[in-house]
């Protein structure tokens, strides 16, 4: 911590604490840039699949082709739920909120690990992998579970981003879809020390467990503040409902000191680099689906903020829309 800091005004949060060192990705905060292992998430988003870009954060290099063969490979093969978590997902309450049946999961995965309780760097790799694969299939039934359709295991014919598209549309996906959503995930895999990662972080340094730091994460990452901001945002665009109503909405909500949910970032302080890409991807599918209206309310939504608070919008503001 820099001392002169430490003596004279208060430090607002973590700013100039050094919490951990990472060569995994790096924020470039002041010129709005993204890197992971070095590379520009420009480099990567839309030119590597996901499974690359996932190969690249653990291992610090892109794979060759027979590399990513094998993980996806592997990715595909733990996608499989043990029966009693399925269950469980099963038998939460509809209303439950997704990402506590998530987390809920995840904790109960702990208890059908064959890692469990191992920590070694080869057993936190198999765990890692599985996590991955698993998180996918749980997001994926639930949603089926509750839209009442047939749960779906993973297609070794598909990547992941498509498996994951698969098992959750309950369809093969376009090809359109799987590449928007292999981008997304792209661009959400690794973040420096967010607030779900500094969570994770420290309890994984108690050498509680994998299981453990990813729920300590998730339950970090599903406050409105942070990755909650995305539900909040496409409540919000429904309940303004046209680009005309959004004036009186943000003005009021500005008046009665609220936070716009899906603006302003801890650290970027110019555009976050991967909202470039979410605006692209919220112009096209909304048009494909008849949403323009979700367009339209966005824009409006986007200058006007800007206007009052000369502040972005960060990567959950058009990703719900996505
Ligand atoms: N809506 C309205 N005003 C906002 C704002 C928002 N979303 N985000 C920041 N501001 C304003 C603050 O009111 C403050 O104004 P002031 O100086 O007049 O008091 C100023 O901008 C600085 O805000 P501060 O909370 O100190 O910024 P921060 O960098 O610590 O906070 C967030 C970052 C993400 C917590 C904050 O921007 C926020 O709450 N955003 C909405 C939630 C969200 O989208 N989260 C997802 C993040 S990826």
């Amino acid at each position: 911590m820099d001392g002169s800091k430490r003596r004279g005004q208060p430090i607002r949060g973590l700013e100039g604490v050094v919490a951990a060192e990472t060569s995994l990705s790096f924020v470039d905060a002041d010129n709005g840039r993204l890197y992971y292992r070095g590379y520009d998430i420009d480099e990567l988003a839309g030119r590597v699949c996901f499974e690359e870009a996932v190969h690249l954060l653990w291992m610090g290099s892109l794979p060759s082709r027979g590399c990513l063969e094998e993980l996806r490979s592997e990715l595909i093969a733990d996608m499989r739920l043990p029966q009693q978590v399925y269950e469980m997902i099963r038998l939460a309450p509809p209303s439950a909120d997704p990402m506590v049946v998530l987390r809920t999961a995840i904790s109960a995965l702990d208890l059908f690990d064959p890692d469990t309780g191992r920590n070694t760097e080869a057993a936190n790799l198999r765990k890692g992998k599985r996590l991955l694969a698993q998180v996918a299939t749980i997001v994926a039934s639930l949603h089926q579970l509750r839209s009442g359709g047939a749960v779906r295991s993973a297609d070794r014919s598909l990547d992941f981003a498509g498996n994951v598209l698969y098992m959750f549309l309950g369809r093969e996906p376009e090809e359109f879809e799987r590449s928007v959503f292999d981008t997304l995930l792209v661009l959400h895999a690794d973040h420096g020390l967010a607030a779900s990662t500094f969570a994770a972080r420290v309890t994984v340094s108690t050498l509680a467990g994998m299981h453990s730091a990813i729920c300590a994460g998730l339950a970090n990452l599903n406050g409105p503040l942070h990755g909650g901001a995305n539900r909040k945002v496409i409540e919000m665009l429904e309940e303004i409902g046209g680009p005309e109503r959004v004036e009186a909405y943000i003005d009021g909500m500005l008046a009665r000191g609220q936070r716009i949910m899906g603006f302003g970032h801890r650290i970027y302080k110019t555009q976050d680099p991967r909202s470039r890409y979410l605006r692209r991807f919220a112009e096209e599918l909304p048009r494909r689906e008849g949403r323009e209206d979700l367009l339209a309310v966005s824009s409006r939504i986007e200058s006007l903020v800007y206007e009052r608070k000369g502040i972005y919008p960060n990567v959950d503001f058009y990703s719900a829309t996505v």
